[in-house]
């Protein structure tokens, strides 16, 4: 079933985001016959733009950036037909009204009340003026028709997020309120929680009892990207620990939902959060380690240093690389470490999730197989590769009992024909189904922020002595080696 009819304004329509992610992404839900039967698409920008001049940004957008750039032009046409531009000053009052007037006239050509989803892709400190602007709109009063997505980084701190929600919710339902957390969106994601809990075999060895240790990755090979002014105020670990990163943790260590209710999901994944156990700010050293590139070279090119970015303090004690050990204090996860790394500039793009597996209890084979004897390990690639792979140790053909490991291996593009769908995909038909699973709701956000504010507030305590202290193509910094290897470990990185 197609989604009721609806209406999107994207606030920051002239953006960066609605180019290269948003627009491509409801193209291809109108390709795949996943928009509503009526829908219209509003971009709000202050950038002055024709209707014409805009359709044909946006379509350079898809051309550059969806997975599908091979597309027929009457389909285009088609769609874009939908779209218009406004262009408006998000600060004047006034001109809020121009939204009313849109959305009256859709209901009357529409024959329906529609739904009104307002996207905020916009710079985060316009999202309380904003919010405030568009609660007072009579519109948005009706709990079950609008809602308001909010885009990452929500806040700067514990502090901020807080009030951020606060401020949300004197305006809005929380029901109305869909917190995008892009990497919940990914189909490898997703496919977390079929694999444990769709399944009886992983789960009875889901635990302390057979794991010995966690890694999560998100490793990127790009830089900024352009959002230098903004990396400069975040930093490694809000960009990504907070949200990304934790999330992914969450969807490893949570406990089995009862129902695939978003709030019964939500409750599990909170749990996790919850659970994480505080490290003690004396302690920050042993736990977390950052670091921030210089100069170098990145597959043939040059690469000027973190520091001699545009836009960028030449002593910047911003990281751009960020390593954390986490304990969930649990039953089912006691005395597991959770490494977790992320850094820009790294040596690839890759986001692995490996599950470490205990050694057998007992060594039964001739010493010779010793050398090649390793744990049981489960790998979950997140991107680009997507696969999940089993390594368990298998006899080497021949005439003497010698191990081999060996990998059973699960890849999407050979089990499915189908092309997935892109994260922002997933999640905008969310949004207009009006379901909330896959978004974060207040208390989630806020609980991560209380994960790791500790470690911001040290790291902010005591500038950086090192930096800039690993070379872009690397895996970051030698402490991000150590951090691990001090538990008889290393980062698992895939051939
Ligand atoms: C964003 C971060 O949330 O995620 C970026 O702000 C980062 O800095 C991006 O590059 C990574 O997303 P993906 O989907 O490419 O892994």
């Amino acid at each position: 079933k197609k989604p009721d009819p609806a209406i999107f304004f994207i606030l920051g329509g002239s953006g960066d985001l609605t180019y290269r992610k948003l627009i491509p992404a409801l193209y291809n839900l109108f390709l795949d016959d996943w928009m509503p039967e009526q829908f219209h698409i509003v971009g709000i920008g202050r950038t002055a733009y024709s209707n014409e001049k805009y359709k044909a940004h946006l379509l350079e957008g898809i051309h550059k950036f969806s997975r599908r750039r091979n597309h027929k032009t009457d389909h285009w046409n088609e769609f874009s037909e939908h779209i218009e531009y406004l262009q408006m000053d998000v600060e004047d009052n006034q001109a809020y009204q121009s939204i009313t007037k849109i959305v009256n006239n859709k209901e009357k050509t529409f024959g329906t009340h529609p739904n009104v989803i307002f996207y905020l892709a916009v710079a985060p400190q316009l999202v309380p003026d904003i919010a405030k602007h568009l609660g007072q709109l009579n519109i948005c009063a009706d709990r079950k028709c609008c809602r308001i997505v909010v885009e990452k980084p929500f806040g700067h701190d514990l502090q901020s997020a807080h009030e951020l929600n606060q401020l949300l919710q004197s305006m809005f339902d929380e029901s109305q309120i869909y917190r995008i957390d892009h990497y919940l969106g990914k189909e490898t994601v997703q496919n977390i929680l079929a694999f444990r809990f769709a399944n009886a075999l992983f789960e009875p060895i889901w635990n302390c009892n057979y794991i010995d240790h966690i890694q999560i990755t998100a490793a990127e090979s790009v830089g900024l990207e352009g959002r230098n002014s903004y990396y400069e105020k975040a930093g490694a670990l809000r960009d990504m620990v907070q949200n990304h990163i934790l999330q992914l943790l969450c969807m490893i260590a949570m406990e089995a939902p009862v129902s695939f209710d978003a709030n019964e999901i939500r409750n599990k994944k909170v749990d996790v959060l919850n659970a994480i156990r505080k490290i003690r700010k004396e302690e920050v050293q042993d736990y977390a380690v950052r670091g921030q590139y210089g100069p170098g070279w990145m597959k043939g090119q040059k690469v000027v240093g973190y520091r001699q970015e545009k836009g960028v303090d030449p002593e910047s004690p911003v990281e751009t690389f960020a390593a954390v050990k986490f304990y969930v204090d649990n039953w089912r996860w006691q005395g597991v470490p959770f490494y977790v790394r992320t850094g820009k500039y790294l040596h690839e793009k890759t986001t692995i999730i490996v599950l470490q597996f205990r050694p057998a209890p007992h060594y039964a084979f001739p010493p010779e197989a010793a050398e090649t004897w390793r744990p049981n390990r489960l790998t979950i690639s997140i991107q680009p590769n997507m696969d999940i792979r089993i390594r368990f140790q298998a006899k080497r053909p021949g005439q003497k009992m010698t191990l081999s490991p060996v990998d059973m291996i699960f890849n999407y593009e050979e089990a499915y024909e189908d092309h997935s769908p892109e994260a922002y995909e997933t999640l905008l038909l969310d949004i207009m189904e009006g379901d909330a699973t896959l978004f974060m709701r207040a208390d989630q956000v806020e609980a991560a922020w209380r994960v790791i504010t500790p470690i911001l507030e040290a790291w902010q305590n005591r500038p950086p002595v090192d930096f800039p202290n690993y070379a872009p193509g690397t895996w970051g910094p030698e402490d991000a080696e150590a951090l691990i290897a001090r538990d008889g470990h290393n980062w698992i990185t895939l051939p």
